[in-house]
């Protein structure tokens, strides 16, 4: 191919342009850094995979190139760079160092982004991060009332107790003494039922989440909680995400101004002083509290959905299950022939085989990407340097899908994985993440999971109620949403609720 002289010259400054920009975005290399991944395609090839293969793009790389750990150029990422641990020896090694390799500050700018609070207060937000200084710190303060009042103790049973009997009413109204058979569909169900149930215990009785709009505001927020964070203009670029915040900051506006927070939990009421003494204004409250909702659901109910319909869908497991969750059930005659059946969740929580179903559905459904942000200069393990202000990926399935580390079953749901005494330790299982930012809320999840798991099995029977040979389904996993922890369901699943004979008719309650 000829061309001519001005065709010549365009093409000449199109290639320098080019390799300018090249040069002005990739990133400044140190030999002392972790290595460097070559992209495909020049400066993008990274970006291009994440959108295209999502965390599949991560195992693909920790797979092929097996280094612990290893950096990828991302242009429009702090530093052009992140760093991507592939090691779970280096996530001890990285939990090691919560001040210099934070969670938090990822927490604190997730959080200006996703509540979209105002000027001054995500300055606040923003200021003095990990309390050092000598001031008081908005983010650490309203940290620490999240870990002192989600650890056991009367707070955490004052909102387990609300929670749970708010389920057990819900499940009564809804399944008990009917004379037809109650088709559900599983995912709509868990999710209507644990978030209705959980947001009760931590918000009160003036729950936002009680009003089915404020719910589906929530849901509709979730569709793309990334999108809020990574663009400049969400109400465009992430309209119904930015639609369904704008939503709930209403909801919990008129919650703050009719000071429903009084009758809220502990940790609630806690993080709303904090709040007050910084001076918050109520709109940058709400905004808070409505991206609040992230942290306690988006999680748990994927969780509650796996956990449960393993044990369903398994009989085997399920006759297992209520072999162990029976003898904890105490039933008690009252007046005028009505009985009274307690549930004592305290016990309930010890279930080995409870405990590893949820264990396994958080390994094996387990995505997401544990973050940090380098706040100073760090040479990690005394070998790999880490740059100032770079952002470090753990991506959780490349532990929790390592053959070395799980066996040769790695890629099957093995519901006794975790009840056979073996330890796995908080490098390899991501679950509830680890060290200082391990999830203070788990207790609470799992209370109401296991909660609810034990009131199905005990009193109910869930058969397929579609498709072929009415046979379960495995519904297969939905893994677009980046902002997850675990993967929700991609298809529907629906089940026949059949109540089961033999219990004598009275109340349940949940006892703790
Ligand atoms: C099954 C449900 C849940 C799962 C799987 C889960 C998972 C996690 C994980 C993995 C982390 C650590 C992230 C990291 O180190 O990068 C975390 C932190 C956190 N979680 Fe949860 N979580 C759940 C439920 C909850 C609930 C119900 C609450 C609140 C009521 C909550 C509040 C928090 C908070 C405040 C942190 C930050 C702790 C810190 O950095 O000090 N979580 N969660």
């Amino acid at each position: 191919m000829e061309f001519s002289g001005p065709q010549a010259f365009v093409l000449l400054v199109t290639m320098l342009v080019l390799f300018l920009i090249i040069k002005l975005l990739e990133p400044l290399r140190d030999a002392e850094e972790p290595p460097y991944i070559e992209p495909t395609i020049p400066l993008v090839g990274h970006a291009i995979g994440l959108l295209q293969r999502k965390y599949d793009y991560y195992t693909d790389l920790g797979n092929a190139n097996k280094l612990p750990i290893f950096t990828l150029a991302l242009p429009g990422m702090p530093k052009n760079r992140v760093y991507i641990i592939n090691s779970s020896n280096l996530v001890l090694a990285i939990e090691k160092l919560p001040k210099k390799l934070s969670f938090w500050f990822v927490q604190a700018i997730f959080t200006v982004g996703m509540a979209g609070l105002s000027k001054r207060t995500a300055q606040v937000l923003q200021d003095n991060i990990l309390g050092t200084e000598d001031r008081p710190s908005l983010f650490m303060d309203g940290m620490m009332e999240f870990h002192k009042y989600l650890k056991p103790g009367e707070a955490l049973d004052r909102m387990t107790r609300l929670s749970t009997s708010s389920l057990a009413d819900s499940i009564e109204r809804q399944f008990v003494g009917k004379n037809t058979t109650k088709s559900i569909e599983l995912w709509a169900w868990v999710h209507k039922e644990m978030a209705t149930a959980i947001t009760r215990g931590a918000y009160g009785p003036q729950n936002p989440y009680d009003d089915p709009e404020i719910r589906e505001a929530f849901s509709a927020l979730e569709t793309n909680v990334v999108g809020l964070i990574s663009f400049p203009f969400p109400k465009w670029t992430a309209a119904t995400a930015y639609k369904g915040r704008t939503k709930l900051v209403n909801a919990f506006r008129r919650y703050h101004i009719s000071n429903g927070i009084q009758g809220a939990s502990a940790y609630i009421q806690g993080s709303g002083n904090i709040a007050s003494q910084h001076k918050l204004p109520i709109l940058d409250k709400a905004r808070l509290d409505a991206v609040g909702g992230h942290a306690i659901l988006a999680n748990t109910i994927p969780t509650a959905f796996w956990t449960l319909y393993h044990i369903f869908s398994d009989q085997s497991l399920l006759e297992e299950v209520r072999d162990a969750v029976k003898p904890l059930v105490s039933s008690k005659e009252m007046e005028h022939g009505n009985w009274k059946h307690e549930i004592d969740i305290t016990k309930i929580r010890e279930i080995p085989i409870l405990k590893s179903v949820l264990y396994e559905s958080l390994r094996h459904y387990g995505s997401g990407t544990g973050t940090r942000i380098v706040v100073e200069d760090t040479l990690l393990e005394d070998r790999y340097k880490l740059k100032k202000g770079t952002f470090i990926f753990m991506p959780n399935m490349l532990y929790h899908q390592n053959r070395e580390i799980w066996g040769d079953d790695v890629d099957s749901f093995n519901a006794h994985r975790f009840s056979t005494g073996k330890h796995y330790n908080s490098g390899a299982f991501r679950g509830f993440g680890g060290g200082a930012n391990l999830c203070p809320g788990r207790f609470f999840a799992m209370n109401e999971i296991f909660a609810c798991c034990a009131m199905m099995v005990l009193r109910f029977d869930l058969r397929p109620s579609r498709g072929a040979g009415r046979e379960w389904r495995h519904p297969g996993t939905d893994g677009s949403n980046m902002s997850l922890l675990v993967n929700p369901p991609k298809e529907t699943v629906y089940a026949d609720v059949i109540e089961k004979p033999g219990w004598a008719l009275g109340e349940w309650i949940f006892k703790l």
